[in-house]
């Protein structure tokens, strides 16, 4: 426990599980008071239903949050979802539900959290982007453009909001172990296999925690980042920066 965030208040979208989870446990080791928004109840923190693509619920849990706690000066736009779609086969319908999700939601937090993150000078928004914003996968064309745009709008968001006295930076995970990848390792018969190779992938030898990013989300929300806005943050254990090459030259 520290006091890096003593008084401040956050909202973290879609923190009853996984990454969103470890970002509440987090900003509140650190002193934060922390509400968790999102669709599925959880026990941890205090709990408000929140539906990101609602404008009314947006609008409700920050109005909620304020007049309960008296500010607010965190958003963590954590909530996010992933399906697999060939550009063949990419729907409207379900390309309208990711954009809603992942992008949309986050922008309207922001919109509605502008004004009450001003009020006491230290702001901070942080955006849940992904190493999709920087490179795709086969069948990822609409989670990957929400997670580019992501990236897009936070420095945007940082140039219109640094004014108003509030930073906005996002974070790019890499590969976290989730419910969101879990697909990927339990369609094969050999999970520890799979995430053995997984680890082979990344620099540092292993897939990421979710407190890997929960931390970081701190350092972003805390006045230590106080110069950082606009800024995405890569946190993959080093996976981006080697091109792969084929197995069978064996390095
Ligand atoms: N797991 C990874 O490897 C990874 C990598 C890069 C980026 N990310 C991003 O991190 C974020 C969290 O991913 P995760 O792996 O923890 O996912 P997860 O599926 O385990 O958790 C997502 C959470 O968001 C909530 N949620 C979903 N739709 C919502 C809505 N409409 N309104 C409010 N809450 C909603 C869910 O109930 C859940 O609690 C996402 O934005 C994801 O794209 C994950």
């Amino acid at each position: 426990m520290t006091d890096r965030l003593k008084d401040r208040v956050a909202i973290v979208t879609g923190g009853a599980q996984s990454i969103g989870a470890a970002i509440a446990d987090r900003l509140a080791a650190a002193g934060a008071t922390v509400v968790v928004g999102d669709v599925q109840e959880t026990d941890a923190h205090s709990w408000h239903h929140l539906d990101v693509t609602s404008e009314d619920s947006i609008t409700a849990i920050i109005d909620d949050v304020v007049s309960t706690h008296g500010r607010l000066d965190i958003v963590v736009n954590n909530a996010g979802i992933m399906f697999e779609k060939n550009i063949i086969d990419q729907d409207r319908a379900s390309w309208d539900l990711m954009l809603a999700v992942n992008m949309t939601g986050p922008m309207l937090m922001s919109r509605h959290a502008a004004p009450h993150l001003a009020a006491h000078g230290v702001g901070a928004i942080v955006n849940i982007s992904s190493i999709e914003g920087h490179c795709g996968n086969p069948q990822h064309v609409a989670y990957s453009s929400t997670k580019a745009g992501v990236q897009g709008m936070t420095r945007a968001t940082a140039i219109d909001l640094g004014p108003m006295g509030i930073r906005c930076n996002a974070i790019a995970p890499g590969w976290i172990d989730t419910p969101l990848n879990a697909t990927y390792v339990d369609s094969h018969p050999d999970r520890e296999l799979v995430i053995d190779e997984l680890a082979k992938l990344h620099p540092v030898g292993r897939v990421g925690d979710t407190s890997d990013v929960g931390d970081v989300a701190v350092w972003l929300a805390s006045d230590e980042s106080r110069f950082v806005t606009g800024q995405i943050i890569t946190v993959d254990g080093g996976r981006t920066l080697r091109p792969t090459l084929p197995p069978v030259m064996g390095r």
